[in-house]
């Protein structure tokens, strides 16, 4: 067995099958350590370790190493791919952090004051980029499922409020099946909502109005944007977008294309997801009141403006 330290740190201790290295707290470098293929049976060569904070990156379940309370971050390079060691991700436990969603913890009975509170508590959150991004699945009418990113673009006791080109693949899919569901995940927060019904267009007028809001490069591009159709490449999008730079260069804003316009979907279902690193997670589901879904107060609960909600287990 060889091992070969480099950056300082004192190497104090190599035991049994599983490698163990202790490091001055000085220790900022990364320290790389090499070992012959009998050595925990892992990593013929070239580990890398890093400084960092364990949890959410794998380490090899085979190998630990602690120094003096600080954690390190293991890269095994040629012997285990990227791909396998997803497998190990995982949050580390946050123990008395821990907060659970009780019932007594929504902040309304009416799922749609709930998403507010959610939504606006995401806005806040710094470290969320963009709360209002969220995944949106369609279905062709045979039940192909697809799903992509957007841009929730308003919400209210209506429903939820999406834009997108008119002959996109989602729009296409809406043509035929009129079912969606959205997913938000504020990851910081631990949260996650989901919603599904049937989705329907926005009256002209309220896309148009929506389309004059925004700035006119983005209108520029909406317009350009044969969404989901095969281009031959990128160049022709930017010409044209140059072409209509020109043509619009004394206007203040664009027409809004016909093809281009707003969705609304309206909710039947609306589920709130409070994960915990314990893995007991908290999920409160509302759905809208059916003659078949009287509240009993054990299993369905009567909430407020037509819905009832209950418990799922996670
Ligand atoms: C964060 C994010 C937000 C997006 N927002 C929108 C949006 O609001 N409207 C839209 O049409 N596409 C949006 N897109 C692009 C879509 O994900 C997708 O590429 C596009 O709508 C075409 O989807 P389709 O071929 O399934 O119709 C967004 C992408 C990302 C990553």
């Amino acid at each position: 067995m060889s091992v070969g330290v480099r950056a300082a740190p004192s190497v104090a201790a190599l035991s049994g099958r599983a490698l163990s290295v202790r490091a001055a707290p000085s220790v900022r470098a990364a320290l790389s350590v090499r070992a012959a293929p009998s050595v925990g049976a892992v990593a013929p060569r070239g580990w890398l370790w890093q400084a960092g904070s364990v949890g959410h990156w794998p380490l090899s379940p085979r190998a630990s190493l602690g120094a003096s309370g600080r954690r390190w971050r293991m890269s095994v390079g040629e012997q285990s791919s990227v791909g396998e060691r997803v497998s190990a991700m995982r949050k580390p436990y946050r123990g008395d952090e821990e907060q659970t969603f009780e019932e007594s913890h929504l902040s309304s009975l009416d799922p749609i004051q709930q998403f507010e509170d959610w939504f606006v508590a995401a806005t806040k959150c710094k470290e969320i980029g963009e709360a209002n991004a969220v995944c949106v699945a369609t279905s062709t009418r045979d039940g192909k499922p697809s799903a992509r990113m957007m841009l929730l673009k308003g919400f209210g006791k209506d429903g939820f409020k999406l834009y997108t080109n008119y002959l996109s693949r989602k729009a296409g899919d809406l043509d035929s099946n009129p079912f969606a569901a959205l997913v938000f995940y504020w990851e910081p927060l631990n949260r996650s909502v989901r919603v599904e019904g049937r989705v329907q267009r926005l009256s002209e007028h309220e896309s148009e109005e929506y389309f004059q809001s925004r700035p006119k490069s983005s209108q520029i591009g909406a317009t350009i944007s044969k969404q989901s159709s095969v281009i031959p490449s990128r160049e022709i999008l930017t010409k044209k977008n140059a072409e209509l730079e020109e043509q619009y260069k004394d206007a203040e804003k664009l027409p809004k294309p016909s093809f281009w316009g707003g969705y609304l979907l309206v909710p039947d279902t609306l589920e709130f997801w409070q994960g915990q690193t314990n893995r007991v997670h908290d999920r409160i589901v509302f759905r809208r009141a059916q003659e078949d879904m009287q509240p009993d107060g054990l299993l369905t609960h009567e909430a407020v403006s037509g819905w009832v909600y209950q418990r799922l287990s996670p």
